[in-house]
């Protein structure tokens, strides 16, 4: 958000500047996440704020652009104006944040932060002050723009969408171009729900309970009213919260871990669900992961929430084979797969500009790996949750219709299938099969 805790951590300038470049780096294929962990914590807030407001508003911004500049800018300044526009685009929708003139300023000062955009000062002059008349009109004349934008995706993603949802598809790209609330996930070895919604309140954080997400019942989940920071939130490093997205919860629910069962988590970096997993059971948990930089975020997750205790082992190993297995069957299995992350698009703004078509074959391959590997893991009456954040069928429905074909002894239970983007919950896709004998 650009509230007022993160105007003052940086001139605007020099964020309009930093994020322009972040936007180069995602249109070269490096993920934004991986951008902004490499920023100085002050920087961070406004920037990622900046960056993922140009990408939700990119298709507003390009209309604008081709407008008032006929003739292509290069990359650079096409990304810096990009960044610019948003904050006029936002502040039309929300009545918040920087006057028409701090815009143009700004953005004319961060080309010279520069050197590839300092010559174009000029023409983002131009430029910005054109868009400041047609989003702040005079007085009595129409405001700009008078509905919401859906999201930027490739058309073969837009294809895909329309093929799979007739109906829904345009309201999926719409709930996934506004900015995502905070959810948070309350730590139930600390707090029930209401304790911790007394505890906001004394600081005066307001929030609602959300009850269910696709008619699963959740505890711990609290939407706030307007977000803020996590160092404002209490408890938070001493674990009695974290920041997850409502969908995100039903796992360790549908899951529903009981006291000394053995779980493996077998895609777990950062580990938020082993964590949930954990806050709901003391049960003897593996933690496995391929990748080993994120492989640490768990470790830092379960310091912070509180968590380690001798019954949890993190592993880094590959879900699609044994070999780091001791051979020990599992009572429980959660298979957060490796997906294309359609579905947390409100998230994760630069996944549409990340992702090639050919991703999703490659991602049904890894994905019927590790169900493969996985399901030789399971005890007899055991459960595996099988999880996407995907809004994909292929990585969905076939994939949970393909394992129930090939594999006799999988009963499907009850859990809620594909769940579509809203305002509290991300899209995600959940199928729970029971293992009938060995
Ligand atoms: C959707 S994310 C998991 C999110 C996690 N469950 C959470 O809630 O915090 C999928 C994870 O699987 C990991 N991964 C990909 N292929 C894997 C494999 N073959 N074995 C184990 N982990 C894998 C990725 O590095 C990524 O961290």
């Amino acid at each position: 958000m650009t509230d007022k805790k993160t105007l003052h951590s940086l001139p605007l300038s020099e964020a309009i500047s930093i994020a322009a470049q972040a936007i180069s780096e995602v249109m070269s294929g490096r993920s934004l996440t991986e951008v902004l962990d490499q920023l100085e914590p002050h920087e961070r807030p406004i920037v990622q704020s900046l960056s993922f407001d140009a990408l939700r508003k990119w298709i507003r911004s390009h209309e604008l652009i081709k407008q008032f500049v006929p003739k292509s800018p290069p990359p650079e300044v096409d990304h810096l104006l990009s960044v610019a526009i948003a904050l006029f685009l936002n502040e039309n929708t929300d009545g918040k944040g920087y006057a028409a003139h701090t815009i143009v300023d700004q953005a004319v000062s961060a080309c010279a932060n520069y050197d590839k955009t300092m010559y174009a000062k000029g023409l983002v002059n131009a430029v910005l002050r054109k868009v400041s008349l047609i989003v702040q009109p005079p007085e009595g004349e129409t405001r700009f723009p008078p509905d919401p934008i859906p999201m930027f995706v490739p058309p073969w993603w837009r294809a895909n969408l329309k093929r799979n949802y007739s109906k829904a598809w345009q309201s999926i790209l719409f709930a996934q171009a506004k900015r995502a609330p905070l959810i948070l996930r309350v730590n139930q070895k600390q707090y029930s729900r209401e304790q911790y919604q007394a505890l906001l309140n004394e600081v005066g954080i307001a929030s609602s309970p959300i009850e269910e997400v696709a008619g699963v019942k959740l505890v711990s989940a609290l939407l706030l009213s307007n977000p803020v920071p996590v160092s404002e939130l209490p408890g938070f490093y001493s674990g009695a919260v974290s920041v997850q997205d409502a969908g995100a919860q039903l796992a360790a629910t549908l899951l529903s871990p009981g006291a000394g069962e053995r779980v493996l988590d077998a895609c777990a970096a950062p580990g938020s669900k082993t964590a949930h997993i954990l806050e709901l059971a003391d049960c003897e948990m593996v933690a496995l992961e391929l990748d080993g930089e994120r492989l640490g975020k768990i470790g830092g997750n379960l310091d912070r929430l509180r968590l380690h205790s001798d019954q949890v082992r993190v592993i880094r190993g590959d879900a699609s084979k044994a070999s780091w297995w001791d051979g020990r069957l599992f009572d429980k299995i959660l298979l957060d797969a490796p997906c294309s992350a359609s579905g947390i698009v409100a998230r994760h703004p630069d996944i549409p500009f990340l992702r090639r078509e050919a991703d999703i074959k490659s991602l049904q391959q890894k994905q019927r790996g590790i169900l493969e590997q996985a399901w030789k893991m399971l005890k007899p009456d055991g459960l595996m949750l099988y999880v996407t954040c995907s809004v994909f069928p292929e990585e969905g429905e076939e994939q949970a219709n393909w394992f129930a074909g090939v594999h006799s002894n999988a009963v499907r239970l009850g859990a809620p299938g594909q769940i579509l983007p809203t305002d509290v919950s991300d899209g995600f896709y959940y199928a729970l099969f029971k293992k009938n004998g060995p």
